[in-house]
């Protein structure tokens, strides 16, 4: 008789736990979680899914650069591409291999190059002041409906070259894509649910006649006229800066704010140096990281860590539990914007490594140094509530009020 994944775990010596990650429980509040599968093991099995899960920043590291045993083109979510339809046509850069992913990501990379963002960066500078400009006048405000939602709504679609309107379907998008990469949950269902309705808006976006010409959208395209890509793959391009350049943003911007609010003497330390509001978003990525997990595929048969996987396992990757391993970080629990965390794991790591970090850190940066210099104090003045997310660490309403210099 062949044994169950589960009992070949158990025969092997992986320890294995009874956690689901995708629970409203562990998504509430992921950090005890992380902790306990960390201290388990660099490797774990979670029964409830029969997957692998690895916590360590070493491993997760390890994992994300072995893009040859560690696959993408069978999904970066929990369903297996190679046994099971995927729920949407496979993204030509996220969910591929070499080389696929080398062509794709030759262009996106490109388009996204930090002289790219040279020449955006005034336009984006600018949106940062008007708004907190705006926020600071009201006074009391929602940071996540007001601000974290509103600045990459509108500085990102500009660059992309996208009309204004209907520009909110985008993060219906989003959250559903991040959902996607979880179990068919009730999260997930209602975020499809909420979704539905923009399905057609979202797609019709990614065509050409809807992009300005100069934008980063149609850059795309021109990469398709000199031959790079094909037509076909131009609006799946498309399609991915849609996807991944906003929700992800969203929530970076939020989390970021949200740590600020919590850690007054952290966000004195920026108002005395507004040139930290690098570094202070780069510590809360590392802190509260905006995408908390990815998935790979085995290949085929290996051992990691000392751990033997089949073919097709899936193993679930927690850039979030990495970015906290005490192995890794002096202090991990602890919120310190002159830390300077560099090797964190929030982008990633390996061939895979988000090739839009160049614009979510310029976001970052421009609104962190527009608070710091407009705004004394945030003060909390409710709970903050959470939005769920299979992927994603997400805040729904954050509460402040800005108390002006
Ligand atoms: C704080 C904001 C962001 C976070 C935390 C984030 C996080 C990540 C992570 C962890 C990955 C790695 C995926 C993997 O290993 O499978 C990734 C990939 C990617 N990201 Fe981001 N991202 C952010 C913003 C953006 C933005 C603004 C864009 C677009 C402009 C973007 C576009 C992409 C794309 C296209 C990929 C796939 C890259 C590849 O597979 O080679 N991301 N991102």
């Amino acid at each position: 008789m062949t044994a169950t994944p589960d009992q070949l775990a158990h025969r092997i010596g992986a320890p294995r736990l009874d956690i689901d990650p995708f629970s409203d429980d562990f998504l509430n509040n992921p950090y005890p979680y992380h902790e306990e599968i960390r201290e388990a093991g660099p490797v774990v099995w979670l029964s409830p899914y029969g997957i692998w899960a690895v916590g360590r920043h070493e491993h997760v590291r390890a994992g994300l650069n072995d893009w040859q045993n560690f696959i993408s083109s069978a999904g970066v979510g929990l369903a297996n591409f190679r046994t099971e339809k995927p729920f949407r046509p496979p993204s030509l850069i996220l969910e591929a291999d070499p080389p696929q992913h080398t062509r794709s990501r030759t262009v996106l990379a490109r388009i996204l190059s930090p002289k790219m963002m040279q020449q955006v960066r005034d336009a984006f500078a600018e949106q940062a002041e008007l708004l907190i400009d705006r926020l600071v006048e009201k006074g009391e405000i929602d940071a996540v409906k007001e601000l974290a939602e509103v600045y990459p709504l509108k500085v990102f679609p500009d660059a992309l070259g996208l009309a204004d309107e209907g520009r909110e379907n985008l993060l219906l998008y989003g959250n559903m894509v991040f959902n996607a990469f979880g179990p068919r949950n009730h999260i997930f269902q209602e975020a499809v649910t909420r979704y539905e309705p923009v399905r057609e808006w979202i797609m019709n976006k990614c065509q050409r006649e809807e992009l300005r010409p100069g934008g980063f959208g149609d850059l795309i395209y021109q990469a398709a006229d000199a031959g790079e890509i094909t037509y076909d793959e131009a609006p799946m391009l498309v399609r991915s800066f849609l996807s991944a350049g906003v929700d992800t943003t969203v929530n970076g911007l939020g989390n970021a704010i949200f740590c600020l609010a919590n850690h007054p003497e952290q966000y004195d330390k920026l108002v005395a140096t507004p040139a930290l509001a690098r570094a202070a978003f780069e510590e809360a990525l590392r802190y509260e990281s905006s995408v908390q997990t990815f998935f790979r595929t085995v290949n085929q048969s290996l051992e990691f860590a000392g751990v033997s996987m089949q073919e097709n396992d899936k193993v679930l990757f927690f850039l979030a539990a990495a970015n906290r391993d005490p192995r890794q970080w002096k202090d991990p629990e602890v919120f310190d914007i002159e830390r300077r965390p560099v090797g964190h794991m929030a982008f990633g790591s390996g061939i895979h490594g988000c090739v839009g970090q160049v614009v979510a850190r310029l976001e970052g940066e421009l609104i962190l140094d527009a608070l710091a210099r407009k705004v004394k104090r945030i003060e909390l003045i409710g709970q903050p509530v959470r939005r769920l997310n299979n992927t994603l660490r997400a805040l729904d309403s954050l509460p402040v009020r800005f108390i002006p210099h």
